[in-house]
C-alpha cells in the first residue's frame, strides 16, 4: 500500500521535530512537506532546524527543502506545531484549501465546530467535522497537562460524575518549546506561572468531557480550578489532582476502572493507541518523569497514589509524556484514527 503523504507545519519547533522522530517509519503516513517560517524558507531541513532529537534526522527527511505555507505543497494531511502567534491564520488558510490540519496549537479549540479529540474519551465528536466550512477540516489536541487530565478522568466521570476538581501542575521545560526559558530562570527553581496554562486547563477539560449532541458539543457541568508551575523537568508534566465526584467511588473501584480502561483505537489496533491508554503505579513514590514518561512510547498516560481526600473525595498523581502523548504523538493517534474511518477518503 502507497503511504499517505503528510506535512508538518512548524517542522523546525519542538513539536514539528517530534512529528518527524515518530513519523519515520510509520505504516500509514509518510513526510513529503516541512513548513516553517521566512527565516527558514528555502534551506534543506537539516540547516534550518537545531534537532533536539535523541536519534539523527531521518533520511527522507534531511534533504527536503523549507517552504512556507503559502508555497505549493504536495500533502493534503498537515501536522501542525506552529507557533500559536502564526497558527490559527495558516490552519483556516489550508483548511479553506481543501487541506486536513490536525494540530497542538491553541487557536481553534475553542472554536464550536471544531473537536479538541482524544479518540479513546471522545471519539463522537469528530461527527462535528461535518458542521465546519472549509472543503477540508481542523481537528485540535488540547493543551499538553490537559491532555493527561482528560484520559484519566474521562473513565471516572463517565461513571461517576464530577462535580469539582482541583489541580496542581508540575510542567516539563520541553513544553515551552526551544530555546524555551533560560536556563538561568529554571535550573534549581520553580516557575509558579505558566501564560494561559491555567485559563486552557479550566475550558478545554470541560469541552473534551462534553457531549456531542447531534448538533453541538456541550461542555462538562463541573468546576475546575488549576495551578500550573514550570519545573527543572526535561519532559514529562506531572498533575496533582483532587476530585469531588456526585457518586463517591472507592480507591479499589478507582484502580480497577482506569487499569481496564480501553477505547476505541485499542479495539483497532492503531499503530500509535497504547494497549491500555492509563497504567496505574501502585509504588508510593510513582509515577515519576524521568522512569516512567518515555515508557510505552511515550503513549501512556499514569496515574498514581489514588488515595482519600480530607477536602473533596480522592486525591491522585498524573503523569504524561508532554510532547509525545501531550502532542505529537496525540496528533498522530488522530490521524490514524480519522484514516482508518474514511474521514480523509474525499481528501485525499
Ligand atoms: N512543546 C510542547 O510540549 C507542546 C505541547 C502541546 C502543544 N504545544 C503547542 O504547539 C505549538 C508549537 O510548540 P513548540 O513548543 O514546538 O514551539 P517552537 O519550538 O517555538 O516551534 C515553533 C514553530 O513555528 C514556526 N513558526 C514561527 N513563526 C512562523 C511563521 N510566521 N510562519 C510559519 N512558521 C512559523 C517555527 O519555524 P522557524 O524555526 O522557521 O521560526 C517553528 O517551526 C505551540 O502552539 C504550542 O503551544 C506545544
Amino acid at each position: 500500500m502507497a503511504k499517505i503523504k503528510v506535512g508538518v507545519l512548524g517542522a523546525t519547533g519542538t513539536v514539528g521535530q517530534k512529528f518527524i522522530y515518530l513519523l519515520e517509519q510509520h505504516p500509514f503516513f509518510e513526510v513529503s512537506d516541512l513548513v516553517a517560517s521566512e527565516r527558514s524558507k528555502g534551506k534543506k531541513y537539516q540547516q534550518a532546524v537545531v534537532w533536539k532529537q535523541d536519534a539523527e534526522i531521518p533520511a527522507n527527511v534531511k534533504d527536503l527543502t523549507v517552504k512556507t505555507y503559502d508555497e505549493p505543497l504536495t500533502a493534503k494531511i498537515f501536522f501542525s506545531g506552529l507557533d500559536a502567534a502564526v497558527a490559527g491564520d495558516i490552519e483556516t488558510y489550508l483548511a479553506e484549501k481543501g487541506n486536513v490540519v490536525i494540530t497542538n496549537s491553541k487557536n481553534h479549540r475553542m472554536d464550536k465546530d471544531v473537536p479538541i479529540s482524544i479518540p479513546e474519551i471522545n471519539s463522537e465528536h469528530f461527527e462535528i467535522l461535518k458542521k465546519q466550512p472549509y472543503p477540508g477540516f481542523i481537528v485540535t489536541n488540547s493543551n499538553c497537562s490537559t491532555m493527561f487530565l482528560a484520559i484519566a478522568l474521562a473513565p471516572l466521570h463517565k461513571k461517576y460524575k464530577i462535580k469539582r476538581l482541583f489541580v496542581s501542575t508540575l510542567q516539563a521545560i520541553s513544553g515551552a518549546g526551544y530555546p524555551g526559558i533560560p536556563s538561568l530562570d529554571i535550573l534549581g527553581n520553580v516557575v509558579p506561572f505558566i501564560g494561559g496554562e491555567e485559563e486552557k486547563i479550566e475550558s478545554e477539560l470541560k469541552k473534551m468531557l462534553g457531549t456531542f449532541d447531534g448538533q453541538q458539543i456541550i461542555p462538562a457541568d463541573f468546576t475546575v480550578s488549576a495551578h500550573c508551575n514550570r519545573v527543572p523537568v526535561i519532559d514529562g508534566h506531572t498533575e496533582t489532582v483532587s476530585i469531588e465526584f456526585e457518586q463517591k467511588p472507592s480507591v479499589n473501584e478507582i484502580k480497577e476502572l482506569l487499569s481496564s480502561f480501553q477505547g476505541e483505537p485499542q479495539q483497532m489496533d492503531l499503530p500509535f493507541a497504547p494497549d491500555y491508554p492509563v497504567i496505574v503505579r501502585e509504588q508510593d513514590d510513582r509515577p515519576q518523569p524521568r522512569l516512567d514518561a518515555n515508557l510505552y512510547k511515550g503513549m501512556a498516560t499514569f496515574v498514581g497514589r489514588i488515595r482519600e481526600c480530607n477536602v473533596f473525595d480522592i486525591k491522585m498523581v498524573i503523569m504524561g509524556h508532554n510532547t509525545i502523548r501531550g502532542a505529537a504523538g496525540a496528533a498522530v493517534l488522530n490521524a490514524e484514527y480519522l484514516y482508518k474511518k474514511g474521514y480523509f477518503d474525499s481528501i485525499i
